[in-house]
């Protein structure tokens, strides 16, 4: 059975979550992809394990992360039962729903029915009593906040989380869910919105709700997939991302105008002296706005990698407006 690094809390930064009494690891994973049915069950074992080793307390899922939709969970639930269950207490585990799940008008959207069963699934399959965090996956425009806002409170209420927050929600909606859950003293933890220097919605007004609201961040795709390192710049490697079949990521995204900003985004990572997923993970986490960079990895040397951002968070003026212009 695996044992944890002794001194795995030693150079992670810990990073409070909005105007709560949680700690997120400023790095966390994610087990969107390479945790489904086909995936090496040994790699994911290693993923995490490095993961916690290098002091990520935080694991983020979803009900139908996989393929197929909920293998996810169940890899994870061996993970935790064979390697972690000694270190549970040590963990912040998120899961989520808001997507398709299953057959029907009930297994989809807001509802309080398919958040509540759902959430029931998602704790069968990982084997837990409870998840730290639970998710609104997305925004449903035909459920009414209130009823949304009620099955959250009921979920932590009940024990079956002790967090709530949302995700691809805009600044409107969050501001309207927030108000709800903190009438009901439930207030939402977190946003996880995707964020990445190709995708900058979230400084057009949503960064300013989180402010007010108290509530945390944490960013998905902070690499856009894997298009912000450098395996793209030289073709298409077989064992990437956008070689493989996920939907999420075809060749076809890889364009000559993405990789020539890939190519002058590289330079000014060279330049600082580390590597431009490095970079990119440090970019996030600039100004402090960010909780946490939620990365995702197919192997675990990407993640000790993308962690040795630590060494170098920060940014000149000039290198931040030379990231500017490469991205123009
Ligand atoms: N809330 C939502 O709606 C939502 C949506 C999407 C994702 N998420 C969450 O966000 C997490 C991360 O998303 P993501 O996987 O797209 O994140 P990402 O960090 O943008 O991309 C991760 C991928 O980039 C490649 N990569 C990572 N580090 C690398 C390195 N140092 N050098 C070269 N390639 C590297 C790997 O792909 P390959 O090696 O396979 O090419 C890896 O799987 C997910 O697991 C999930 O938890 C949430």
């Amino acid at each position: 059975m695996y044992i944890a690094n002794e001194k795995r809390y030693d150079t992670m930064k810990y990073n409070r979550c909005g105007k709560s009494g949680i700690k997120l690891s400023a790095f966390s994973l994610g087990l969107w992809h390479n945790f489904g049915s086909g995936d090496n069950y040994d790699n994911m074992v290693d993923m995490v394990t490095t993961a916690f080793d290098l002091g990520i307390t935080h694991f983020d899922l979803a009900n139908n992360y996989g393929p197929y939709p909920g293998s996810a969970e169940e890899n994870f639930g061996k993970i935790l039962n064979n390697e972690l269950s000694p270190y549970r207490d040590e963990l912040i585990i998120s899961t989520k729903a808001g997507y398709t799940m299953w057959a029907g008008p009930y297994g989809d959207h807001g509802s309080r029915k398919y958040l509540i069963a759902s959430l029931d699934q998602s704790l069968k399959r990982m084997g837990l009593e409870y998840v730290d965090i639970f998710y609104h996956h997305r925004p449903d425009p035909e459920t009414p906040f209130e009823e949304t806002a009620a099955a959250l409170d009921h979920i932590v209420r009940s024990g079956k989380a002790l967090y709530v927050g949302v995700s691809n929600y805009s600044a409107e909606q969050t501001k309207t869910l927030s108000e709800i859950m903190k009438g009901l003293g439930t207030p939402l933890l977190i946003h996880q919105p995707r964020y990445n220097m190709f995708e900058r919605w979230i400084e057009d007004g949503l960064q300013d709700v989180l402010e007010e609201e108290g509530m945390g961040s944490i960013s998905f795709c902070p690499l856009a997939q894997g298009m912000l390192t450098n395996k793209y710049i030289h073709g298409i490697p077989k064992d990437s991302r956008a070689a493989k079949s996920s939907p999420f990521l075809t060749a076809d995204r890889i364009s000559e105008d993405v990789i020539a900003k890939v190519v002058k985004l590289n330079e000014i990572a060279e330049n600082r002296g580390q590597s431009l997923a490095q970079m990119a993970c440090a970019w996030n986490l600039r100004g402090g706005k960010l909780t946490s960079v939620l990365l995702g990895a197919s192997r675990p040397s990407q993640i000790t990698e993308n962690v040795g951002a630590l060494a170098k968070l920060d940014f000149t003026s000039d290198e931040l407006n030379a990231i500017e212009n490469a991205l123009k």
